[in-house]
Order: structure tokens, then C-alpha cells, then sequence
């Protein structure tokens, strides 16, 4: 009766959600919030985060372990000075997850270039945009998390990819929508992966553990289209809803994966097992 307290707990362990905002990135609040960690959420967009622990009763309970702060993770002056704020506020953190990424549509592109493009005309700046956000803003938050990790004598890190970072994006599922995924959404994921290696080897010596997390798609108002035909193309025959992700993140916080590091961990319904 003991163990299972003893491998999941994260009483107090301050964990910063960077996208804890985001569909997924609010059920890893309410989850790690369950298991008594404390958190902060790091978001450009504070107001949704905000709406939502309004409506969430795991929020409402444990608000005196929930920090928002409002940041750009592709600035890193923005990035520094976060830091610094968290260090004079908590002093160390256990814990970091990058869940955000760009999507189009929650930054302007300046020049209206288009996010979906297809690849013949994918445009320089969205390809930049992407890159700037999910996956260096991914190395930016990590790296400048270290000093606040090595204080706190042990760091867990995980970066979310995607089951587009791991095989291509098929074309044949979006229909007539006009969206699809582009190939800057698969290059920034894929590195993900890699950074996570990365970092697992060369911070493992001080104590920190690297993993990767690569979930399915979720259910989010999509087209009936595009829905039937993901459907179609998953064993499990479903798209994801934020809370299946929520076992697999308690899983890589804790020490339940103590064992663990450099790893990627899939969870897509089995989409990429044929
Ligand atoms: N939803 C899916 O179907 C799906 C599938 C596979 C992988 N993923 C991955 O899971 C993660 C979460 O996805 P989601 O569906 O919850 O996304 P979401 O769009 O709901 O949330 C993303 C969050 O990132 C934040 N964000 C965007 N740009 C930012 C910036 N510059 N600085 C700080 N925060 C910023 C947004 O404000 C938002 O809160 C993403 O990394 C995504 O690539 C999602």
C-alpha cells in the first residue's frame, strides 16, 4: 500500500508546465496538481489559462500550488528574465515540461504567411516561426533551466513531440479542410527527439533525467472528415482526449521512471505501429 504513493508523489516539487495553457498542457496542471506538485504554468497566453482554472475543481482546490507567469519562449531575454523571477520567487525547481508549440494561429505571422502551406510554397518565415518555438524555444527553457535544477540537486525535463516528429504527416487524412501539417510542424518535432538524447546523456551527470513524450492527435472540433478518416487509420479507432496523456506525464515526473532517460514514449491509439 505504501509503493504506489512512494513511486507517483510529487508533494511540493516545483514543476513549470511551459504551454500549461494549451489542451494538453492543462491536463498535465490538473494532474500533477493531483499529485500534490507545485506549479507554474509559463504561457504567452495567460487569459486562457486563467478561464480555465476558473472552471477546473482540481485547480480550485489546490490554487495555493498553482503560479502563472506570462512568457514568450522564443525570447530569451524573456526566457532569462522568467528565470530569474522563479528563482527569487521559489528559489530551485524539480521539474520542467515543454507542451507548447506554434500553431498559426495563436501568433500572427506579421506577413500573413500561411502555416499550412503545402511544401512546394512553405514559407521561410512560417518555417522559422515553428522552429523558433517549438524547438528552440524547447532548447532555450531547458538549457536556462539548469542552474535552478543543479540547486535543487535532481531535474526531471520532458519535451512533447508528436507521432509527426516520429513518421510523415499523411496527406491523404485532411480532405478538402484546407489545413494540413506542415513540414516545419514535423522538422521541429523530430528534433525534439533528438534534443531529448541529447540532453539526457550530457545532463545525466548531474543528476537530471531527459525524456520525450509523443502523443496521437486529439480530439478538438476537427471536421467529421478528418475524423473518421484518423479514426480509420488508428487501431484503437479514436483520436485522444487530453487525458490520456495525463498517466504517461505522473509516469515521467515521478520516480516511477527513475530508470529512465533519453527515452521517447508513444502514445498514439497505435497509429505508428503499422
Ligand atoms: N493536440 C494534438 O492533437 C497533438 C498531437 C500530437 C502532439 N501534440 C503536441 O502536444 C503539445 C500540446 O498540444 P495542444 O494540443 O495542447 O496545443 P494547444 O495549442 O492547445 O496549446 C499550446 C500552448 O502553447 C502556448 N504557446 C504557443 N506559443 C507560445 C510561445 N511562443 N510561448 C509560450 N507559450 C506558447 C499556447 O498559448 C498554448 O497554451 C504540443 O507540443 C503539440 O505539438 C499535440
Amino acid at each position: 500500500m505504501e509503493l504506489i504513493p512512494k513511486l507517483f508523489n510529487l508533494n511540493n516539487k516545483n514543476i513549470i508546465i511551459a504551454g500549461g495553457s494549451g489542451q494538453i498542457g492543462f491536463a498535465f496542471v490538473e494532474i500533477l496538481l493531483d499529485a500534490e506538485a507545485h506549479i507554474i504554468i509559463a504561457d504567452i497566453d495567460t487569459e486562457m489559462a486563467q478561464e480555465k482554472i476558473k472552471k477546473s475543481e482540481i485547480a480550485q482546490q489546490s490554487i495555493d500550488r498553482l503560479s502563472i507567469y506570462k512568457l514568450d519562449v522564443s525570447k530569451s531575454d524573456e526566457i532569462q528574465s522568467f528565470y530569474q523571477t522563479i528563482e527569487n520567487d521559489f528559489g530551485k525547481i524539480y521539474g520542467l515540461i515543454n507542451v507548447f508549440h506554434f500553431k498559426g494561429n495563436t501568433r500572427k505571422l506579421d506577413t500573413g504567411s500561411n502555416f499550412f502551406a503545402a511544401f512546394d510554397e512553405y514559407p521561410e518565415e512560417a518555417w522559422n516561426a515553428v522552429h523558433d518555438i517549438n524547438l528552440k524555444g524547447s532548447f532555450l527553457m531547458s538549457q536556462k533551466a539548469l542552474p535552478l535544477m543543479k540547486k535543487n540537486g535532481e531535474g526531471v525535463i520532458v519535451n512533447i513531440s508528436s507521432t509527426y516528429g516520429i513518421v510523415s504527416a499523411n496527406k491523404n487524412i485532411y480532405g478538402n479542410s484546407g489545413i494540413n501539417s506542415p513540414v516545419a510542424y514535423a522538422t521541429s518535432k523530430a528534433g525534439l527527439i533528438n534534443l531529448t538524447r541529447y540532453m539526457a546523456t550530457h545532463l545525466a551527470d548531474d543528476n537530471i533525467r531527459v525524456n520525450c513524450l509523443s502523443p496521437g492527435g486529439v480530439y478538438n472540433n476537427q471536421s467529421e472528415e478528418f475524423i473518421n478518416n484518423y479514426m480509420e487509420k488508428t487501431p484503437l479507432k479514436r483520436m485522444a482526449e487530453p487525458e490520456d496523456y495525463q498517466g504517461a506525464i505522473i509516469f515521467l515526473m515521478s520516480k516511477a521512471s527513475k530508470y529512465m532517460t533519453g527515452a521517447n514514449l508513444v502514445i498514439d491509439g497505435g497509429w505508428t505501429a503499422w
